[in-house]
């Protein structure tokens, strides 16, 4: 048959969560079984979407202004990474998407979700122009907000995001469960609270559910 068809991979969750060494695990494991991957994140991914990072992880603005930076930056991510990469065939590992959108400008910040739905429809508009561009799989690492501040806490300056207090992260998080609830076959939700390596597994799992990856694929990295 033809080549790979490319698989566009998103990681969620409350600051943190615990995302990053997975994500690693997961590019290791991938390309153990000859994929090629592109990692990437957002806010972020190319020059202009990581100097619109900057900008919105540390400059005080509305709730309006921050979408609209959010959604510009992931439009410039799309074009000139995400796209490219998926006509290749690469299999696209990226930290965060659209849904923190909803979570952290709609949940978090209370912003009026029906603009944030009109602005996705508007920047995830595939190059075939007939549908959206949604992740094949959103891994959502879900923990109990104290527990990701025991894990944060002095590790270092926090940006604007970091710096708010619990009640926003509990609305964040149920910002991440209403989307999980729209479109439940998209998701697998990790319970993050368990021990690294048994988080790492239930990650695997998810790829191994979908044939993504092998029993034996990804042995896990030591961490730090
Ligand atoms: P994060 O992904 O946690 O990176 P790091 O691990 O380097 O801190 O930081 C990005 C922050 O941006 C995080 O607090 C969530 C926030 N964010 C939004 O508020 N909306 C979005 O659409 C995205 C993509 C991120």
């Amino acid at each position: 048959m033809q080549a790979a068809a490319g698989l566009f991979i998103t990681f969620e969750g409350i600051d943190g969560a615990g995302k990053s060494t997975h994500i690693e695990n997961l590019a290791d494991a991938l390309r153990a079984r000859g994929r090629q991957v592109t990692l990437t994140r957002e806010p972020g991914g190319t020059p202009l979407a990581e100097q619109l990072r900057e900008l919105v992880l540390h400059q005080a603005m509305d709730p309006l202004c921050e979408a609209l930076l959010m959604f510009a930056a992931r439009r410039d991510h799309l074009r000139q990474v995400i796209e490219p990469a998926l006509a290749r065939g690469d299999v696209v590992l990226c930290d965060r998407f659209t849904d923190a959108t909803f979570a952290y400008q709609g949940g978090g910040r209370g912003f009026d979700l029906a603009v944030l739905r009109q602005l996705e429809r508007w920047v995830q508009t595939r190059p075939d122009a007939n549908s959206l561009r949604q992740p094949d799989l959103t891994v959502w690492f879900d923990l109990p907000t104290a527990v990701a501040a025991q894990r944060l806490a002095g590790a270092r300056v926090p940006d604007r995001f970091e710096a708010e207090p619990a009640a926003f992260f509990e609305r964040v998080a149920q910002g991440y469960a209403q989307r999980m609830a729209e479109d439940p076959a998209r998701f697998a939700r990790v319970d993050s609270s368990q021990p690294r390596e048994a988080v790492w597994l239930a990650v695997r799992a998810a790829f191994e559910q979908r044939g993504w990856l092998g029993r034996n694929d990804g042995a896990q990295r030591v961490g730090p």
